[in-house]
């Protein structure tokens, strides 16, 4: 069966994929943004996803005012990446999974989540500054991707609950697939940012912190944050944190916090990042696993094993 092995939640900033694009990633305001991925992708290289759910919002390339989708679901075989006012980021186009989307699109919505089916999309940056973070300038993405965004943009968003439980759907959806691969699901946007108005600029590093704490400990605590409390704490769009709680939702009650980075400013908003991932199984799936199936993570990923909780920042 399939199975959802880890999250990565991370700030989806347009800023970044302007600077890997035009090649500034060593300039002082970019190194030390860039230098808190080193970990990251030597972790998602040694880990080598077959496929990556993206949880993101769109921000009005694909969808408008006039078609707002709560949740969506990207079916198509490809997603080329969007023109967001200076052309398409020079980025490989966006395989998708589309036996798989049509498995989570009919488990979830037969779970009484009625996920909009997206048969042709393209993707902005809240889709591909995270892989760009994550998995550098390569020629090809090097595993399928299934987008998921969410509306974070016009009121009213989904609870944070309701991702929560979308996230628990996903998850009971990908293990009924019949085919064995290994998930990581990315949870993007956020953390602290208010892009407008009197109050630009805003970053509250105590809600950004306490968000990281919970979300590996008390997820549940952070289910119950309503929308004008973000608004109020972090910042108009500090509400993309929602989307970090399907990720979550998807993994087990109890996980091990892998790596964390925060850094302000980047742009005008605080960037967070987490990984997490699931607990060995133990019993019969841990035995299956040592016993050198191709889901043996030891094989694969020594290195990242023994290192263990790293932290930069
Ligand atoms: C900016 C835009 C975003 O969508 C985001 O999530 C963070 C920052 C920006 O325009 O700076
Ligand atoms: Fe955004």
């Amino acid at each position: 069966m399939a199975r959802i092995v880890a999250s990565v939640n991370v700030s989806h900033v347009p800023a970044i994929g302007a600077a890997i694009d035009l090649g500034k990633t060593q300039q002082p305001y970019w190194a030390p943004v860039f230098k808190g991925f080193d970990f990251s992708r030597k972790w998602i290289a040694d880990l080598k996803p077959d496929v990556i759910i993206l949880v993101y919002n769109d921000h009005g390339s694909a969808f408008s005012l006039e078609i707002i989708p709560t949740f969506a679901l990207g079916c198509a075989a490809e997603f080329p990446p969007a023109d967001e006012g200076w052309g398409p980021r020079p980025v490989p186009v966006v395989k998708g999974h589309p036996e798989l989307a049509s498995h989570i699109g009919q488990s979830v919505i037969l779970d009484e989540f009625d996920l909009t089916i997206v048969n042709k999309m393209d993707v902005d940056h809240g889709l591909t500054v995270p892989l760009s973070l994550m998995f550098g300038q390569p020629r090809e993405w090097p595993c399928r991707i299934i987008p998921l965004p969410v509306n974070v943009v016009q009121y009213p968003p989904p609870t944070g609950n309701r991702c929560f439980q979308l996230g628990k759907a996903l998850r009971k959806a990908v293990e009924s697939y019949h085919e064995d691969l290994r998930v990581v699901i990315f949870g993007t946007g956020g953390m602290s940012h208010q892009l407008q108005g009197p109050r630009a600029g805003l970053i509250n590093r105590s809600f950004d912190s306490n968000f990281l704490d919970k979300l590996v400990t008390d997820p549940v605590a952070l289910t119950r944050i309503p929308f004008l409390e973000y608004v109020r704490e972090a910042g108009s769009e500090a509400i993309e944190l929602v989307m970090w709680l399907i990720a979550r939702g998807a993994l087990d009650a109890k996980v091990r916090e892998v790596y964390r980075f925060y850094h302000v400013p980047t742009s005008n908003t605080a960037l967070g990042h987490i990984i997490l991932e699931n607990l060995p199984k133990s019993g019969g799936a841990a035995r299956k696993a040592r016993a050198g199936g191709a889901k043996s993570r030891a094989a694969r990923a020594p290195k990242a094993r023994a290192a263990g909780k790293r932290r930069a920042a």
